[in-house]
C-alpha cells in the first residue's frame, strides 16, 4: 500500500481548518506542503507561519517540499515550525551532501527532489544519504500539471540503483497523480504518492484517498 501524501497547495485556504480536519479523519499519511520562493522555481506560495498552523492542526506527518533557493538558510525554521521530513532540491543545492547532513542533524528527514530534466544517475553517490527521493513528474512550481510519461521510466531507474544498493529509500512521486494513473506509478516502485488537485477537487475527497491508498 502507497504511503498517501496530500498536497495543501490545492486546499482551500479560507477553509484550512477544515481541510486539515478532513485530511485527519483520512486514509491520509503526510500533509504535503508546498514552499515556493518565486527564484527557484516561478511561483509564490505560502511559508513558516502557516506551515506552523497547520502543525498545530495534525499528528499525521509533515512532509515539506522546500522549492527554493538556498534552503540551508531556513532549514532550522522548518524543524520549528513542525517539519518532520525536508526535502531540497539536488538543482539548488550547490552543497547537497552537506545540506542533507544538516537536516538530518536537526532531527528531520531528508529528502531530495530531482526535476523531470535531471538525470536519475545523478542521485548514485548521494543515495546513502537520503531518507527519501521526491521525483517530480511535472516541472515544479503549480499544481493541476499533467502528469510526464517519461517518470514511469525514471522511477523504475531509482528503483534499480536503490535495490543494487540494498538501499530502503522511499520514493515520492509529485505532481499529476490521479486515481488512474497511481496504479502504473507503484508497480513502477513508487511508495509516496502526492496529489493535490486530485484529493482537493474531487466530490468526495476522502472517498479518493481511500482510492489512492488501496491502489497496489
Ligand atoms: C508542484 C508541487 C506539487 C503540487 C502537485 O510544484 O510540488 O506538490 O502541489 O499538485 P497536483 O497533484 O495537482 O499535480
Ligand atoms: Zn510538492
Amino acid at each position: 500500500m502507497p504511503i498517501i501524501a496530500p498536497s495543501l497547495l490545492a486546499a482551500n485556504f479560507l477553509h484550512l481548518g477544515e481541510e486539515c480536519k478532513m485530511l485527519n479523519e483520512s486514509e491520509a499519511d503526510y500533509f504535503h506542503l508546498d514552499v515556493m520562493d518565486g527564484r527557484f522555481v516561478p511561483n509564490i506560495s505560502f511559508g513558516l507561519p502557516v506551515i506552523e498552523q497547520i502543525r498545530k492542526a495534525t499528528n499525521k506527518v509533515c512532509d515539506v517540499h522546500l522549492m527554493i533557493l538556498e534552503p540551508e538558510k531556513y532549514a532550522e525554521a522548518f524543524k520549528n515550525a513542525g517539519a518532520d521530513i525536508l526535502t531540497v532540491h539536488i538543482e539548488a543545492c550547490i552543497h547537497l551532501h552537506r545540506n542533507l547532513q544538516q537536516i538530518k542533524s536537526l532531527g528531520m528527514k531528508a529528502g531530495v527532489a530531482i526535476n523531470p530534466h535531471t538525470p536519475i544517475n545523478f542521485l548514485t553517490d548521494i543515495i546513502h544519504d537520503v531518507d527519501q527521493v521526491c521525483i517530480m513528474s511535472v516541472n515544479p512550481g503549480f499544481g493541476g500539471q499533467a502528469f510526464i510519461p517519461q517518470t514511469i521510466n525514471r522511477i523504475k531507474q531509482l528503483r534499480q540503483l536503490t535495490d543494487e544498493k540494498g538501499l530502503n529509500v522511499d520514493i515520492e512521486i509529485d505532481g499529476g497523480v490521479t486515481v488512474e494513473n497511481a496504479a502504473s506509478i507503484v508497480a513502477a516502485g513508487a511508495t509516496v504518492l502526492v496529489a493535490g488537485n486530485t484529493v482537493f477537487k474531487s466530490p468526495d475527497p476522502i472517498k479518493t484517498i481511500s482510492q489512492l491508498k488501496a491502489v497496489s
